[in-house]
């Protein structure tokens, strides 16, 4: 059997990172066993380290305050991916603009709250929310050195209703984020597009 190795970088609830763990790791699709072998966190309180220990799993803590610039910090986290030797890089939720240190020298995946490139940067929600537009959605795309910038993988929308509350409106984008990160990673890993059998259920 193969193994795949994968990365998780969070910085704080972890919603994403505990659907992505239940949903992957440990997990057998298609002959292909993903395991994930690091989590790194850059908030030491974030509640997503709780979540990863339901999981048998510790967080590997990296603030960026303790660094003197953002290429310093980068290079850090590059040196504890390496040394891991992971196949895969996932943000899930890691609210850090990473520089060329980083995106020059691994492959990752990042999840957006939006149909990108609609809606750059950290306020997605909000911004999709108060906007004219009558869907919206998730983007999964790879990690370049453009903020919310690189191919897009997967997007899936959902359609605006009338009474939609901003909280209404959040709870859709989750929704649709804890389901299509994890298939994402699979998709990636396992690459077989014609069939993927999950061995699981
Ligand atoms: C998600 O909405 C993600 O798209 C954004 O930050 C949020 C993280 O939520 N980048 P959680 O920490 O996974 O609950």
């Amino acid at each position: 059997m193969f193994v795949k190795k994968i990365a998780i970088l969070f910085s704080s609830n972890g919603s994403n990172l505990e659907a992505l763990l239940k949903k992957v790791h440990n997990k057998i699709f298609n002959g292909v066993k993903i395991e994930c072998v690091l989590l790194i966190c850059n908030k030491k309180d974030a509640f997503g380290i709780q979540r990863a220990k339901k999981f048998g799993l510790e967080t590997k803590i990296i603030e960026h305050t303790k660094f003197n610039s953002r290429e310093e910090f980068d290079a850090q986290l590059v040196k504890e991916i390496k040394a891991k030797d992971v196949d895969l890089v996932v943000l899930a939720g890691f609210m850090r603009i990473l520089t060329n240190t980083f995106t020059s020298q691994i492959k990752a995946i990042n999840l957006h709250p939006s149909i990108l490139p609609l809606f750059k940067g950290s306020n997605a929600i909000k911004d999709s929310f108060f906007s004219d537009m009558q869907v919206g959605g998730v983007s999964v795309h790879y990690v370049s050195d453009e903020l919310d910038g690189g191919k897009i993988i997967k997007q899936r929308t959902f359609e605006r209703n009338k009474n939609m509350t901003l909280q209404d409106w959040e709870d859709e984008i989750h929704k649709i984020e804890h389901e299509i990160l994890p298939l994402c990673v699979i998709e990636i890993l396992t690459i077989d597009k014609i069939y993927i059998k999950d061995e699981n259920v």
